[in-house]
């Protein structure tokens, strides 16, 4: 190869590397990496599947629902503990509102249905070498796409604790 050939060479290949770079698979960009646990945004968690669905009252106040890639709901319906490396379930919550069609049809307030999302978007990813001081168990939580700060991150898996006798999840599948 002649220099300049070379020089063209080494010029193309930093600029493919460049691109795969600047352009992640997903067509997305993964984001910022949520504290202590390292985790983005999981690519495509809105299409995963349904575990189970929640009502928090009090100050949360919302409707949420909790979902799992494949690796999640297959150990769910195996009813396999410890859930397997891979495993990432979803925490997904909405402020809910009364719907006014249901109550002209109805005639009376009846039906309450989510609107904007609300608690932001948490995570429970398995990697039992990884999170080993943890259980088993890497955690984030992101508002809006972006992770919380490293104090809400440190609070995650000591309430967990509670849900200890199920690997630390407390939502069971809905049958
Ligand atoms: C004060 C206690 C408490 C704290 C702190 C807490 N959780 Fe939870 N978490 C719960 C409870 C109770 C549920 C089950 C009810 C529900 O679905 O909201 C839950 C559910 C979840 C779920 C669905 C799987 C499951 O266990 O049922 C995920 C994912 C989750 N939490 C992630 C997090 C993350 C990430 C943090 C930290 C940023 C966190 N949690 C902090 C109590 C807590």
């Amino acid at each position: 190869m002649t220099r300049l050939a070379s020089a063209l060479a080494t010029i193309f290949i930093s600029l493919a590397g460049l691109a795969a770079y600047l352009t992640p698979a997903s067509g997305e960009p993964a984001g910022e990496a949520a504290p202590i646990f390292g985790i983005t945004l999981p690519e495509g968690y809105r299409d995963w599947r349904l575990i189970s669905v929640a009502h928090e009252e009090g100050k949360l106040n919302d409707l949420r629902a909790i979902l799992g890639n494949d690796t999640a709901i297959d150990a769910f319906r195996a009813d396999q503990r410890p859930f397997p490396d891979g495993t990432i379930i979803a925490r997904l919550a909405w402020d809910y509102e009364k719907l006014a069609e249901s109550e002209a049809a109805f005639g009376q307030a009846q039906s309450y249905v989510a609107v904007h999302p609300k608690n932001g978007v948490q995570f429970m990813v398995k990697d039992s070498q990884k999170y080993a001081a943890t259980d088993g168990w890497g955690y984030a939580h992101f508002n809006d796409g972006k992770p919380a700060d490293a104090k809400v991150h440190e609070t995650c898996h000591a309430c967990h604790q509670a849900a200890k006798s199920r690997d630390f999840v407390f939502n069971r599948y809905a049958p």
